[in-house]
């Protein structure tokens, strides 16, 4: 990536959602559960990226397919945090993913199958994409596909950015993140259930956590990013070998896990368009995702 202070991203949401809190006192089945508050917010790994992105001084331009009533709430959500994107209008509704907070008892959580693209869609998409990442510095490819997007979309998409000189992160997972992991994107990151997912197998040992993260790192030939939740994470790469580990940042208060992974993969991506050593990506990841574990989902700690 060329050396910039405010490095231009472009990040792919290829299945965004708007993602909305219900908080009630307790779920109790078969009776009206009332709401004490609802909360939504502009949600989906893309995004997150794209929020973290900005906050460390970088400009991310997304691009994402936006449909329905609720697609005109997300692109209010993304002006209102002055998040800028290119959407690409689709005929379904885009997705609510609702999460029910209950003050005593287990969070339920529920996500929409919808939508699904048409084949012409997902044409405008990709053609919407590589237009985009023609002004980038970078680009990244974060969460999961969208239905209706054939399996290799990912890997065709990161082909086509390698091959345009374009650095490439990604985070996704299962066979979508198997294929697209052959094709060489600059940094994957996967969190040790995803890397599991991929090897086939359980990773019960630090010795096969390892070898995993070592085998994944062979394939893409580049840099591997394990994140490890509360362990903190390790940085491979394939070409030369060299492993970096880190402990996570300390954190008196954990609020909120979900996305920390998302902090990371900016943080990580701001530091690799500097003069910043690997050792130093892996540092500014750390920091970034301990500042995400003490905030609230979809909000964004003060500078
Ligand atoms: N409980 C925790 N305490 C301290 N730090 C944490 C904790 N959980 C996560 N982190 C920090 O966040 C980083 C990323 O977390 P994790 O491995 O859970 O990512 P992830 O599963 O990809 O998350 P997501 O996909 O929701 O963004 C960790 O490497 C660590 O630095
Ligand atoms: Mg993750």
């Amino acid at each position: 990536m060329s050396e910039r202070s405010s490095p231009r991203v472009c990040v792919v949401s290829l299945n965004p959602a708007v993602d909305a809190e219900w908080r009630v006192p307790a779920v109790v089945p078969g009776e009206k559960n009332e709401l004490s508050s609802e909360r939504r917010w502009p949600g989906g790994k893309g995004i997150n990226v794209a929020r973290w992105l900005k906050w460390h001084g970088a400009r991310p331009h997304l691009v994402l397919p936006l449909g329905g009533a609720t697609g005109v709430e997300l692109a209010a959500g993304l002006r209102a945090e002055k998040l800028e994107f290119t959407a690409v209008a689709i005929a379904q509704s885009t997705r609510v993913n609702v999460v029910v907070t209950p003050d005593v008892g287990t969070q339920l959580r529920f996500n929409p199958s919808w939508p699904v693209l048409s084949a012409a869609e997902v044409k405008r998409l990709v053609t919407a994409i590589e237009a985009k990442w023609q002004d980038a510095d970078a680009v990244v490819f974060s969460g999961s596909l969208v239905r209706g997007a054939p399996v290799d979309t990912y890997a065709r998409l990161v082909r086509r950015a390698h091959r345009a000189g374009l650095p490439v992160f990604l985070d996704c997972d299962g066979e979508a993140f198997r294929l697209a992991a052959r094709e060489h994107p600059s940094v994957v990151k996967p969190n040790e259930l995803e890397l599991s997912g991929w090897a086939g197998r359980s990773l019960g040992t630090e010795a096969e956590l390892l070898a995993a993260a070592r085998e994944l790192a062979q394939e893409t030939g580049e840099w591997v990013l394990v994140s490890r939740g509360a362990a903190g994470a390790v940085l491979l790469h394939g070409a030369t070998g060299e492993r970096i580990a880190a402990p996570a940042f300390k954190v008196s208060h954990v609020r909120n896990t979900v996305g920390a992974g998302d902090a990371m993969l900016a943080g990580v991506i701001m530091a690799s368009a500097g003069s910043a050593s690997p050792r130093q990506w892996l540092k500014a990841g750390l920091r970034a995702a301990a500042a995400a574990v003490r905030s609230a989902p979809g909000t964004l700690p003060a500078k």
